[in-house]
């Protein structure tokens, strides 16, 4: 094989050999999971293909894989190139939806479009799933179901691969779990399969891919970069090129920049304040302090918040330290958590998600909130603007874009969970003009009710600043909680 000591995973009978590089370690990487992310084309479907063709010749009919896309159409370009790396070595059958090897060996090719499908795996057995585009699942918990079916009666050593590009409505799980322990690292994890329960420790790495590390596309396709380039704005480009994992793409809140971000300082005692809160049990709460700027205040150098400006000077976010899952602290335990965080404060004004004012047999959430000292009115949960009219994520974007002044939303940078959590937010891909629910939009639920208890009066600028992005190299680092790195040496 070509060079870089791949020798003893590259060198069998099928026609496809990887190419030196992030595809040779990819097809010889030992451990439980690998993650093989970043630039479009990098090769890693052709990785990916490639593994498995060496793993059937290797295990024979105990090698029996699953290859799942998000989407259906998704799936016939990746059959089609399968065809001709597995040509001469296994037969397409369409009615299963598979290709046989004459050895036993099978890979089944799936889409899961709903997550709640993956419950369909329960009890199947593979030594390999591959997941195409893992940034497509907003959440990872149908990824985890298919990764507890990875068994092999045979006893043969088995693998979860996955590749990815940045963007999606799941890039922020992928980028925390993966991609923020460093590439080449292998991380060893506790796994709990949620079928079983059962937890056992498993390793895993991710590879970045550069398109730079795939000649042969650039080879066989010069127009490639250069279609590439016309397709999308510069950073978008260079977040496909370079696999950058800290430029997004399609970011709801696109003007959102290191300006909307600045060091704590002392709330003085005379500015109004204003709590917002959106309810969470399974789901996380968010609560979020605000402070209204009175008068024009330089933060920093060359940045003023203008005069009726939001601060976001404190946050508390419910969350137990995995995306998407709440605290489960019922109305009370949450109501005197604020009241301990505020101690000293006046609070002008506190909004909260209207629904839970809602009755259900019992005393609302807001009731029983008001009952231990924390009173909230209804916030207006206006999304998306009718004609004309400026409200919800409108209100929220004009004020993160904010005038030549500067911005009129702005974060301490202690308020991690907003800066983890909001910027990274995606259009929703059916209706543009609202953001992906699917994702982690708690934060920004709770500020758009801050937003719209103290609207923006106009005009709204027409052409808002352009971004800076260099919050997004700032920020973007941080490890998973309980992640353990070390270096990986055995290539
Ligand atoms: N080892 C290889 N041998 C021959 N050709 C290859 C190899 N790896 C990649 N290619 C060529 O590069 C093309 C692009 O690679 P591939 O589809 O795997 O990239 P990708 O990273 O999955 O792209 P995307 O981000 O668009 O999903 C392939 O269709 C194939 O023509
Ligand atoms: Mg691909």
């Amino acid at each position: 094989m070509d060079g870089d000591g791949g020798a003893d995973r590259g060198a069998g009978p099928i026609g496809w050999r990887p190419q030196p590089g992030p595809q040779a370690l990819f097809v010889r990487c030992p451990l439980f999971e690998v993650v093989y992310g970043g630039a479009r084309g990098g090769g890693k479907t052709d990785a990916a293909l490639g593994e498995f063709g060496l793993h059937a010749q290797e295990h024979k009919a105990a090698a029996k894989g699953l290859l799942v896309r998000r989407h259906r159409v998704a799936l016939e370009p990746t059959i089609a190139r399968a065809r001709q790396i597995y040509l001469g070595e296994a037969t397409w059958a369409e009615a299963k939806s598979r290709f046989e090897w004459a050895n036993g060996a099978v890979l089944y090719f799936r889409y899961l479009d709903n997550d709640a499908d993956a419950d369909l795996y329960q009890g199947h057995d593979y030594s390999r799933v591959y997941v195409e585009e893992l940034t497509q699942f907003p959440n990872p918990a149908p990824v985890d179901k298919l990764k507890a079916t990875l068994r092999s009666a045979a006893g043969i050593r088995c693998g979860f691969r996955a590749t990815c590009n940045p963007g999606g409505p799941g890039h922020n799980w992928v980028k925390a779990r993966y991609i923020d322990a460093g590439p080449m690292t292998a991380v060893e994890e506790p796994f709990r399969n949620p079928f079983t329960g059962k937890v056992r420790t498993l390793a895993r790495m991710f590879i970045p891919a550069r398109l730079a590390d795939n000649p042969a596309l650039l080879r066989n396709d010069p127009g490639y970069i250069p279609r590439l380039q016309q397709s999308g704005s510069a950073e978008l480009v260079r977040a496909w090129l370079e696999g950058d994992w800290n430029v997004i793409q399609g970011a709801f809140f696109d003007s959102w920049s290191n300006r909307n971000i600045v060091t704590p300082f002392a709330v003085p005692r005379d500015w109004t304040r204003l709590r917002a809160f959106d309810w969470g049990y399974a789901a996380p709460f968010s609560v979020g302090w605000w402070a209204l700027v009175p008068e024009d205040r330089r933060v920093r150098p060359g940045l003023v918040l203008p005069r009726g400006a939001l601060v976001r000077y404190r946050e508390w976010y419910g969350c137990n330290g995995r995306p998407g899952e709440g605290l489960r602290l019922d109305a009370e335990t949450v109501a005197r958590g604020i009241l301990e965080r505020e101690a000293g404060e006046t609070i002008a004004m506190a909004v909260a998600d209207p629904s839970i004012f809602s009755e259900d047999g019992g005393p609302s959430i807001g009731e029983r909130m008001r009952r231990a000292g924390v009173r909230f009115r209804p916030a207006d949960n206006t999304r998306v603007g009718k004609a004309g009219a400026l409200s919800g994520w409108d209100q929220m974007r004009a004020r993160i874009a904010g005038t030549e002044a500067g911005p009129m939303l702005a974060v301490f940078d202690s308020c991690r969970d907003f800066i983890r959590t909001v910027p990274v937010l995606q259009h929703d891909r059916l209706r543009p003009e609202d953001l992906d629910t699917s994702a982690e939009d708690h934060i920004a639920d709770e500020t758009r009710y801050a937003c719209l208890a103290r609207a923006m009066p106009p005009p709204i600028p027409a052409t808002p600043p352009a971004a800076d992005d260099s919050w997004r190299r700032d920020w973007g680092g941080g490890r998973g909680p309980g992640a353990r790195a070390r270096g990986w040496k055995a290539l």
